[in-house]
């Protein structure tokens, strides 16, 4: 049976364009738009009809960079699929790609069907995922052509986290030469994890073992030469690189360097880097703890560079990087030694808030706000014209978004399962009314209205800014 939604009314906003246009949605799809007022919008009729006048009317966002029950220092990111993309659909988040681990010894096969089991009949919203490499050898460099065909065509390595995650230079190099034929993405944890572990131990041997450390160790050029030394090993590969968590004024330029040459080189940051510091990591009582995520964050002085990149489209991409620990009893292990403080924050329901905010303090365009939050990480990962865009044919994921609405963040009201919030008391303008996902309703006018298992694993294709 088909059934018809006519969103009326709003500002539509997409990555390109703002205009006063109705939105008919058909079977899951966006139909047609039309101007408000004119004959053709007057002409439709739906089975439901959403008053959108006064509000924005914007795609859905797209996070391409989450945790979900992440196994990270001896605990779990404590969302689950559940609960974090219904925090999503509550933030106007109805897309997420999540990160599939591969573990130490074991086949991407194995990693990637352990992600599929974690996720399948649990999520609120779509979603899809890339894939982590934590051992480059001959049996996963070819499993990773299959896995581009299957639809992950994005692969984490991390020069970060020795032991864990890391890879070395000519591991690094090999998986580039791979992604360079199969058309995957490599992305890219940037900091010297083997310098950073020996200012670690130093650290904690002058007893320093309190949160703010993590910061200082973590630093700032340790960032940027692997950003740079990233970018050098994925021109030798000729493959393209998409770094992610990019926290530092000097791994920023690095990437403007590289894009000035006319290199497919791409950028991610995430609000907690433009919206929190060091200052965050030095609160007193252990709370610091709360804001240990890496790369690190930076003193206040990097932000005017991140936003900067952001407008110069030197950085093309915000995603959250959510993962959430519970300062009680997770954040706590680290109690005395900051290294054993699990790395993440949350932040999935409260990125499309924030960004929001950018723009009405003027970082930002609202064209920006929904390129950086929905047409860019779409086309980065394979998804645009159903994902990250309002136009005929693409998937109805529609968020009805009150610009004027008021509100403040708080581990209180929020639904993250996580005992804190990374924002808490930060006051916003503009709020998310109601979300759609493929056409059906999941938040109502400020009420959860989905299902666990509506959302559906969304296989992707590869990088679209390469392809045109
Ligand atoms: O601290 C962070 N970012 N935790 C998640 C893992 C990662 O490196 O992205
Ligand atoms: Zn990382
Ligand atoms: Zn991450
Ligand atoms: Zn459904």
């Amino acid at each position: 049976m088909s059934t018809r939604t006519l969103i009326r009314g709003g500002l539509v906003i997409t990555a390109a364009d703002e205009t006063h246009a109705d939105v008919l949605i058909e079977d899951g799809r966006i139909a047609a738009l039309a101007a408000h007022g004119s004959e053709q919008a007057a002409s439709w009729t739906a089975d439901r009809i959403i008053d959108a006048t006064d509000k924005y009317v914007i795609p859905g966002g797209v996070d391409a960079h989450t945790h979900m029950e992440l196994p990270f220092g001896g605990t779990f990111a404590s969302d689950t699929f559940e609960t974090g993309t219904r925090a999503a659909a509550w933030g106007g988040t109805t897309t997420i790609v999540d990160f599939a681990v591969q573990s130490q010894g074991r086949s991407l096969r194995e990693g990637l069907d352990a992600w599929y089991a974690k996720a399948d009949g649990q999520c609120a919203i779509d979603y899809a995922f890339h894939m982590i490499l934590s051992d480059v050898n001959d049996g996963t460099l070819k499993e990773m052509d299959r896995l581009v065909e299957e639809g992950i065509t994005s692969f984490k390595l991390f020069m970060a986290y020795p032991g864990v995650f890391y890879s070395d230079d000519g591991q690094i190099l090999r998986a580039m030469q791979r992604a360079a034929g199969n058309g995957g993405l490599i992305m890219m944890h940037a900091e010297n994890g083997i310098a950073i572990d020996v200012l670690v131990e130093q650290a904690l041997q002058r007893g320093e073992t309190d949160p703010r450390y993590h910061g200082e160790v973590r630093k700032v050029l340790l960032e940027a030469e692997a950003t740079h030394r990233a970018i050098q090993l994925a021109r030798v590969a000729g493959a393209p690189l998409y770094v992610v968590h990019v926290s530092a004024e000097e791994a920023v330029a690095e990437l403007a360097a590289a894009r000035d040459k006319g290199l497919p080189v791409f950028g991610e940051t995430c609000p907690q880097y433009l919206f929190l510091s060091t200052d965050n990591l030095a609160e007193p009582d252990f709370a610091g703890a709360k804001y240990v995520c890496s790369t690190p964050l930076r003193p206040r002085e990097h932000q005017a560079a991140l936003w900067r990149g952001l407008r110069t489209d030197d950085l093309q991409v915000v995603s959250t990087d959510h993962c959430p620990f519970c300062f009680v009893g997770q954040k706590e292990l680290g109690r005395g030694d900051f290294s054993k403080i699990p790395n993440g924050l949350p932040g999935v329901e409260n990125r499309m808030d924030l960004l929001h905010q950018a723009v009405v303090d003027g970082h930002i365009s609202r064209r920006r706000w929904i390129d950086i939050a929905c047409a860019a990480p779409a086309r980065m990962f394979g998804l645009y014209g159903k994902k990250g865009t309002l136009a005929p044919g693409a998937d109805a994921d529609v968020v009805i978004y009150d610009p004027t609405a008021e509100q403040t963040l708080s581990a209180e009201t929020h639904h993250m399962n996580v005992d804190y919030s990374a924002s808490e008391g930060k006051r916003v303008r503009g709020q998310v009314e109601t979300v759609l996902s493929r056409g059906e309703v999941v938040v109502d006018q400020r009420k959860f209205t989905g299902l666990a298992g509506h959302g559906v694993y969304t296989p992707r294709g590869t990088c679209q800014y390469l392809n045109d």
